[in-house]
């Protein structure tokens, strides 16, 4: 989406504002099936990285799957007609109410724990699981992000792998699927393979005969800073789909391939559009103050994550260094520090781009400042317009009605 249609779409709803290209998402979902040219592969969507449900009916007639995280995402997913079997729960943590409201539902659980797989052993003899195993790779774009290696909290440990066999056996459990998901962001291209590899190793008739998939997560990246390289993607399908191949011939039997990317289909999807209302000069500093704030794009102050911003209203304005900085009452509210960017004045409308990611669903109403709208936009036309919610709207929601 060029700037001329960003402004537009600014002064048509308001800022701050969420817009989605519905055109990317789909060209990335069907990229992958171009990058990895494997028959049975199937694409779950990661739905915490976005959860408009716009984007959603898009990626669900498009043939995409889900991957859930909680039990609400799960009764989303269905409620937005999502096949069950399209859909799988990947949760951690969770407690016995939660396990037995999904269980119901026949999805299938993708447990990341031995004491999770005890329990149901033993309450649910019989079940039909996929079973999360930690690919002891670590690697993503910065350590919260990381899911491999001991300091994470996911999956089991391929070393005990032995006794899971037992407990399935014991627990008459049919295991279809088994998982790893490395991290989000992943660096080199090697940390898919070896996670690959890791699981693929465990994957035995001996061990599990009764699989169906392999899934190996998400975590494709995507470039955020404008000197950072694309992945060769063509030459890493490749290598998946030989790997993949190679497995299946062992294993006897052609598996389905899934994997679960949130960032690569939505991330360069979406922006924040936001209005400068206030220029400081701080001696060593000058503050560009936004109508948005980190509530509703948290990734710079949470993991130090770069977004471009674009200055939309004056692009070919004299460069001059910013601190990028919110309406919320925190000093660490930036969404830059430090940026050159085409000279901004009050009234400008910046767009800060990757925002289709992990922003508006990490999002909250911090400082009672309601989310943004949301507006999606496909084959040229507005699709989809979620307003703002207004302050007396928030202030209900918070008072519960009294
Ligand atoms: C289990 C699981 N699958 C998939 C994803 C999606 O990751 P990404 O958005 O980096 O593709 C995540 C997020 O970290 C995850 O935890």
């Amino acid at each position: 989406m060029n700037n001329a249609q960003l402004l537009e779409l600014a002064k048509r709803y308001g800022t701050p504002l969420f817009v989605y290209d519905g055109d990317t998402v789909r060209a990335r979902y069907r990229d992958l099936f171009r990058f990895i040219p494997y028959p049975g592969l199937r694409v779950h969507y990661a739905l915490k990285a976005n959860y408009n449900p716009a984007i959603l009916a898009l990626l669900r007639d498009e043939g995409a799957g889900i991957d859930a995280v909680s039990p609400a995402e799960v009764a989303y997913a269905l409620r937005l007609g999502f096949p069950p079997d399209r859909i799988i729960y990947t949760a951690n943590n969770m407690t016995d109410a939660e396990f037995e409201r999904v269980f119901k539902t026949g999805v299938v659980m993708n447990l990341g724990s031995l004491s999770r797989l005890k329990k149901v052993a033993v309450q649910h003899p019989g079940a039909t699981l996929c079973l999360r195993f930690n690919p002891d790779v670590c690697d993503g774009d910065s350590a919260a992000t990381m899911t491999g290696g001991d300091l994470t909290k996911f999956g089991i440990l391929l070393d005990d792998v032995a006794e899971v066999v037992r407990i399935v056996r014991g627990g008459n459990l049919h295991i279809v699927g088994l998982h790893e998901h490395t991290g989000s962001g992943l660096q080199h291209m090697e940390s898919v393979f070896r996670s690959m590899e890791n699981l693929m190793k465990i994957a035995t008739r001996e061990n599990f005969p009764e699989l169906e998939f392999l899934d190996f997560g998400g975590g494709f990246k995507v470039p955020y800073r404008p000197d950072e390289a694309r992945i060769d993607y063509v030459t890493m399908g490749k290598e998946i789909c030989r790997k993949f191949t190679a497995f299946c011939k062992e294993y006897g039997k052609d598996l389905l391939m899934r994997f679960e990317p949130g960032k690569y289909l939505v991330a360069e999807s979406g922006w924040l559009l936001t209005e400068v209302n206030t220029i400081k000069h701080n001696r060593s500093r000058v503050i560009a103050g936004c109508d948005s704030g980190f509530p509703q794009l948290i990734r710079p102050m949470l993991y130090g994550a770069y977004h471009e911003i674009s200055n939309l209203s004056n692009p070919g304005g004299k460069p001059q260094t910013y601190d990028v900085c919110g309406n919320i009452c925190e000093t660490g509210d930036r969404f830059a520090e430090q940026r050159e960017l085409p000279e901004i004045r009050e009234y400008d409308i910046l767009a800060i781009a990757n925002a289709g990611a992990y922003c508006y669903s990490m999002g909250g109403v911090y400082n009672m400042r309601s989310m943004p709208g949301e507006v999606l936009v496909a084959d040229g036309e507005v699709v989809d317009f979620r307003p703002r919610e207004s302050d007396d709207a928030l202030i209900d929601r918070i008072m519960g009605g009294k």
